[in-house]
């Protein structure tokens, strides 16, 4: 990854590609950030007026590249838009600075060091600015240059090195700050590249063996269920949805634990592999993307890892519930009627509604452990993109006070979500005539029925909060801030506030 250094080094005097500075959006036309004061005045204070001519307004995510003047030592001088300047005695909004940075390092794609002289004012400012730059800095590069004939097929490598200046290296709030966006960013790097990696290369198993590696490197537990044991186990909903695939399912418990805890924490993720549909076939059109309906385990076991980095006073398990959704000979019908874990039987009257199935068996697994909260994520439903478009992932729960707080925590760490309900009414769409109920319910409101059908498998008095990712898990628009093309790591700064926030015992 991108490195990343907390520099002394005055504007003036650092060597590097670039220099990186703030531009806002004032009434009068673009107004310099704070932090660029030594860039303006190699400008003769005139840096505003200067954008301003080439056309620069300050907007949010707007880049300016000019020739850097004699007096700095780097060549080029680089104007992020940062939107509307702050009301007096506020700072510039952490979200802001964090896509502004993302920008930044994505407009220097091939360069080897860029300095930052963005607006720090407080530590926060520090983790947005430096979560930004590295997250901006991805690019998923695995599968490209087999020809050797060019190293990555002309792609350009991301920015190697970033130095932000303003910052107070030997600050314990600054250091602490930038040690954990670098962590952070790194596991939701890690989380993209899961996503990105084609269905036939990460296959349950491939995922599962991923997990076993990394939980050695860092001495957390992680426990493997192939489908023998799944079987054995009676997890009829992972097995009913893998069972039609050579790629056999897994489930994996990843389990962090802290001498001092006193509290837990259970997040489940869907790790669909691939989902196809199964025999109930997604048209085309619908399955080029479903590479990404693993990023909610992807989620879950890059903020496990993530928190177990940063060493937060809290037990953490994660549940990857991984299986890949073919349609063959050995798949699940629709009509078929599985067994789940809990005992519940349930028709499958649709195996495209598969993320429910392996989901409620991980979620009446992770129960029986009785930790203090649980939380799933999944890309569990088009209805969901539907209500809240490509940006936004839903929430939903069985408690309110949760929800209100995993809103709140996801605003904080700049990830758009929305409240959404479990209505009792929509229920009784989901009774069978042959089991106790089926996948599928009413079409309408179909993101909550699939909430409400995973609230059945959650054990009784666990709070729990259920985040539908299917939007933003996966981007296929133009890059933007820090936002690549493809898997995004959506969720996995939440989880990890959430584990923050449960480790000070901070939950609002
Ligand atoms: N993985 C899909 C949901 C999805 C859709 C994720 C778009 C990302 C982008 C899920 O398994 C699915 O197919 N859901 C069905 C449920 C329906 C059959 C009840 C859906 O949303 O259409
Ligand atoms: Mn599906
Ligand atoms: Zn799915």
């Amino acid at each position: 990854m991108t490195a990343l250094t907390l520099s002394t080094a005055g504007a003036s005097t650092l060597r590097a590609d670039a220099l990186v500075v703030g531009v806002a959006k004032g009434p009068k036309g673009p107004v310099v950030a704070p932090g660029a004061e030594a860039v303006d005045a190699a400008f003769d204070g005139k840096l505003a007026g200067v954008l301003d001519a080439l056309g620069a307004s300050g907007a949010e995510g707007e880049v300016t590249k000019l020739p850097a003047p004699a007096g700095l030592k780097v060549p080029v001088v680089l104007a992020v838009g940062l939107g509307g300047v702050p009301e007096k005695d506020e700072s510039y909004d952490e979200e802001a600075l964090r896509r502004a940075a993302g920008a930044a390092s994505r407009a220097l794609t091939g360069a080897k060091k860029a300095a930052f002289a963005l607006p720090l004012e407080d530590a926060s400012a520090v983790t947005a600015v430096a979560e930004g730059a590295l997250l901006g800095a991805y690019a998923f590069t695995a599968y490209q240059g087999g020809d050797k004939k060019d190293a990555k097929n002309g792609a350009k490598l991301p920015l190697a090195e970033v130095a932000l200046l303003g910052a107070k290296p030997r600050d314990k709030d600054h250091k602490a700050a930038v040690e954990r966006a670098k962590i952070v960013a790194a596991e939701v790097n890690i989380a993209r590249d899961l996503i990105n990696t084609p269905p036939n290369d990460l296959t349950p198993e491939a995922f599962a063996a991923v997990a076993q590696t990394t939980g050695k490197e860092i001495g957390v537990k992680v426990q493997v269920l192939d489908e023998k044991a799944l079987v054995k186990g009676g997890y009829g909903g992972i097995m009913g949805v893998g069972k039609g695939s050579e790629n056999p399912p897994r489930l994996v418990k990843i389990a962090y634990t802290h001498a001092k805890a006193t509290k837990s924490l259970a997040f489940v993720g869907k790790g669909i592999t691939y989902d196809s549909g199964g025999i109930s076939l997604k048209p085309a059109g619908h399955n080029e993307t479903m590479k990404c309906d693993m990023s909610g385990a992807a989620a879950v076991f890059a903020s496990v890892v993530a928190i177990a980095k940063l060493g937060l006073e809290v037990n953490v398990t994660g549940w990857l519930a991984l299986a890949e959704n073919m349609p063959s000979g050995s798949a699940t019908r629709p009509g078929d009627v599985l067994r789940m874990y809990s005992g519940k039987t349930v028709e499958v009257l649709n195996t495209d509604a598969e993320g429910r199935l392996v989901l409620a068996d991980a979620l009446t697994r992770a129960s029986e452990e009785n930790p203090d909260a649980m939380v799933d994520v999944a890309t569990l439903t088009g209805a969901m993109v539907l209500a809240l478009g490509n940006r936004t992932f839903g929430i939903m729960a069985n408690d309110d006070a949760f929800r209100t707080s995993i809103h709140e925590i996801a605003e904080e760490v700049g990830e758009a979500s929305w409240p959404m309900p479990l209505p009792a009414d929509l229920r009784k769409g989901m009774d069978s005539p042959t089991a106790d109920m089926a996948n599928m319910g009413e079409r309408m409101g179909g993101g909550l029925v699939a909430g409400l059908f995973l609230q059945e498998f959650v054990g009784e008095g666990i709070t729990w909060a259920h985040l539908d990712i299917a939007g933003p898990a996966f981007h296929e628009g133009a890059p933007y801030g820090y936002t690549p093309k493809g898997g995004t790591g959506s969720a996995v700064r939440t989880l990890v506030r959430l584990a923050e926030r449960t480790a000070t015992g901070d939950l609002g």
